[in-house]
């Protein structure tokens, strides 16, 4: 049973009185123990679909409209809100893009992670304090025992997003989503926390849910890959099986544009054109208007996935047609 199952997520903003659609039925899964990497430009819902899973869009103009949300066989939608509460950032933690908008700035790095290890766990303050400084041991902090009496501005970037990390790691979660975790950083620090994401799966058997705009990361780092554009998921499978063949014209597109330096003026060069506003209606494929490979049916249907094998899923009515 995988640890995850996401099916027919659809999610809408409520812009005037009226739901906008912006996630329009995704489906996915992460296997126990596994990294899916979640990978497409600004704006196509990547950021939405990981906080629909976490809980957290609840209270905001953002709605979950319709699907199922399965972490280990329980339905977070219609759980319980204690027990759903008591899983969120336990067994599922999150870590996000710029780790100063998390950490507060007037406490100590320790007194955070101990926070987050008491409202989970019972156990004394002292004993807390001591798993804090563990936890900043496990994300190799050099001097954890100083360090965990840090402000977060005593620390550099790179530090702060291990405290992030360590915070996360706190009550051991199955799961761990890591949204943009590395894009604030640049690419040397980046790649450690890369490596670092990877050995701590590896010491602690959790299955990590990976969201990137740049697929480089996502090669580096995943089992799984699902392409998303434009609140649709249009390609998955294996990552070596991603990479060796890409299906889909707007995954080759994002390949062909792997920055090579983090300083990289135009990203996506590889493809022309606009992603099309939130909300806009598109008939057939919303990527034809971009798509060098589009025919006369694109602009009228919108293609459903089609098996390249039996692994391996493309959301294009000439799945790899112009392959080299
Ligand atoms: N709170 C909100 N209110 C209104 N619209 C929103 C809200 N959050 C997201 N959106 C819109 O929903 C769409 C999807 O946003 P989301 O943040 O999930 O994108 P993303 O893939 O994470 O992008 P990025 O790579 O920039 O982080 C965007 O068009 C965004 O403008
Ligand atoms: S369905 Fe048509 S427009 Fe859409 S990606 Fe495939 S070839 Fe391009
Ligand atoms: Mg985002």
């Amino acid at each position: 049973m995988a640890l995850l199952e996401v099916k027919d997520l659809a999610i809408a903003v409520a812009v005037g009185g009226q739901l906008v659609p912006v996630v329009h039925g995704v489906s996915f899964t992460v296997e126990a123990g596994k990294t899916l990497g979640i990978v497409g430009e600004s704006g196509c819902g990547k950021s939405l679909t990981s906080l629909a899973i976490m809980g957290l869009l609840e209270g905001s103009q953002v709605r979950i409209t319709s699907g199922s949300i399965l972490f280990d066989g329980q339905d977070m939608l219609t759980l319980p809100a204690e027990r759903r509460r008591a899983i969120m950032g336990a067994d599922m933690a999150m870590i996000f893009q710029e780790p100063m908008t998390s950490l507060n700035p007037v406490y100590r790095v320790g007194e955070q992670i101990a926070e987050s290890i008491l409202q989970h766990r019972k156990v004394s303050k002292a004993q807390a304090r001591e798993r804090a400084i563990e936890l900043l041991r496990l994300v190799r902090i050099p001097d954890p025992e100083g360090r965990v009496d840090s402000f977060p501005h005593q620390l550099s970037g790179g530090m702060r997003q291990r405290v992030m990390i360590a915070m996360a790691l706190a009550c051991d979660p199955k799961l761990l989503i890591a949204d943009e975790p590395t894009t604030a950083l640049d690419v040397t620090v980046q790649a450690r926390i890369l490596d670092l994401l990877k050995e701590l799966q590896d010491e602690t058997g959790m299955a990590i849910m990976l969201i990137s705009h740049d697929l480089g990361v996502i090669a580096e780092t995943c089992d799984d890959v699902a392409v998303m554009y434009w609140g649709k998921i249009i390609e998955t499978a294996p990552a070596d099986e991603l990479f060796s063949t890409m299906a889909h014209p707007y995954t080759r597109g994002l390949m062909a544009s792997i920055p090579v330096s983090d300083r990289e003026v135009e990203r996506l060069e590889a493809i022309p054109s606009r992603v099309p506003m939130l909300g806009e209606k598109l008939d057939g494929c919303a990527f034809h208007p971009r798509c060098g490979r589009a025919r006369p049916i694109c602009s009228d249907i919108d293609p459903v996935a089609i098996a390249v094998s039996p692994s391996h899923f493309a959301r294009c009515h000439f799945p790899g047609e112009d392959q080299a």
